[in-house]
């Protein structure tokens, strides 16, 4: 048992002293985190709200209604379910409604930033999903229109779906709308990486510019607990194939202590979200200039790097992805090593690695603490400093930002 403990210890310690740039991870307020333990953990509510199998559930019909509600309001949707519990089991869901064993669908593939669930390695692979790539363009980061056309109307997928891992840019809804129409095929937008900037009204709006049907983690740049979410303005009738792939078919219980934080989380991106969002895009094109400037070969250059949370660099001239985010490890700095377009398919020595900005925005640094960050990960992957000297001075640096901004306390309960 010390054993757990002391490594638990550890790691809380560790990471408080970190500059944390995985892309795909938040931190929730402490005031969701303090209504995330709750004894809704420990209880079963199989099915919808009010029409469930297991007794008990009377405040927690109520609450996930609720919860629902508050989403279809902001994000002008007819449908929402919230029960996934994560991103991987939304698109499980979502998949399953929409094509059977041995259809075609479409995806960007790994090397144009898609998730491994769209892929034949991971969900779309075990539902029985061919999966073929979209066009994309790696020198822009975009998705190459021509090419994708010439593949949608060849293949004739039941569905593509778009958004995904890597994600500097929006992406062309409407053109693809227009393309899938000819050929019947639904549009699926993947937001877990931006779900929080489309939120705050920072991103495209994929319902508004056309797509069917959104997936979401919950726990990315919207900093809610960790969980799955699908959004859509659709009819009755897919409505509840989906629910009834969430329920019975993916899932048995969801996780019902997520609820109330989840509710929280978005009132804090509908109080908080425009400064929080637009601090983060600002952040993300400091650290993107500032890299480039110090002579890392960043991504999207042609485009001005970012207009997301995320920062893209092939660094396979400093030994490569794997090896930089390793030695950054080594100095507190925690980034991810990752492929990008025209990378072999080993996901273990991809040429890139992604940082995300969206974590230490929340805990309050600005463009100066960018041009700081640019400088540590230059002392340590350009200029090969002392990585016991170095881990000193990122913790050093950290301290200053331990507080979680951007979020609701119990004083504004009564508001
Ligand atoms: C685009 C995209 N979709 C889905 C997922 C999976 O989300 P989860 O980890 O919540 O299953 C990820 C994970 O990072 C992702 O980047």
């Amino acid at each position: 048992m010390q054993k757990i403990l002391s490594l638990l210890k550890n790691h809380n310690d560790w990471r408080e002293n970190c500059v944390n740039l995985i892309a795909s991870e938040n931190v929730m307020s402490p005031f969701c985190e303090k209504y995330y333990i709750s004894d809704l953990m420990h209880r079963y509510a199989e099915g919808l709200p009010f029409e469930r199998y297991y007794q008990g559930l009377e405040y927690v019909d109520e609450m996930e209604d609720l919860t629902q509600e508050k989403f279809k309001k902001h994000f002008n949707a007819n449908f929402v379910d919230i029960r996934p519990i994560s991103g991987t089991s939304a698109n499980m869901a979502v998949f399953s409604a929409l094509a059977e064993r041995g259809d075609s669908i479409l995806s960007l593939g790994i090397q144009g930033g898609s998730h491994v669930s769209h892929e034949k390695a991971g969900a779309a692979g075990i539902l029985g999903l061919k999966s073929f790539n979209l066009g994309f363009d790696g020198e822009t980061m975009t998705i190459d229109l021509e090419k994708s056309e010439k593949k949608i109307l060849e293949i004739k997928p039941k569905f593509i779906v778009i958004g995904g891992s890597v994600i500097l840019f929006p992406q062309p809804i409407k053109e693809l709308r227009k393309i899938c129409d000819q050929v019947g095929a639904k549009i699926i937008y993947d937001a877990a990486h931006v779900f929080g900037l489309i939120t705050a009204g920072f991103f495209q709006d994929p319902l508004e510019e056309g797509v069917d049907i959104i997936t979401s983690s919950t726990h990315k740049t919207f900093p809610g607990p960790q969980g799955g979410i699908i959004l859509g303005n659709i009819e009755e009738g897919l409505q509840k194939k989906i629910q009834d792939k969430v329920f019975p078919g993916v899932l048995s219980n969801h996780h019902l202590h997520c609820t109330p934080p989840l509710y929280f989380a978005l009132e804090e991106m509908e109080r908080f979200g425009k400064d929080y969002v637009s601090q983060i895009l600002k952040n993300s094109k400091a650290l993107a200039g500032q890299l480039n400037d110090l002579g890392f070969d960043i991504l999207g250059k042609e485009k001005g790097f970012t207009e997301s949370h995320q920062v893209v660099a092939n660094v396979e001239k400093q030994g490569r992805g794997d090896f930089v985010a390793k030695k950054l490890e080594e100095a507190n700095i925690i980034l991810n090593k990752n492929i990008i377009s025209g990378d072999s398919a080993n996901p273990n020595k991809p040429k890139g690695i992604r940082l995300g900005v969206q974590e230490m925005t929340r805990y309050g640094m600005k463009e100066e603490e960018m041009k700081i960050i640019a400088e540590l990960i230059k002392e340590v992957i350009l200029d090969g400093k002392d990585i016991e000297i170095m881990k000193e001075k990122v913790a050093e640096f950290r301290k200053n930002f331990q507080e979680v901004k951007y979020c609701l306390n119990e004083s504004e309960l009564s508001s």
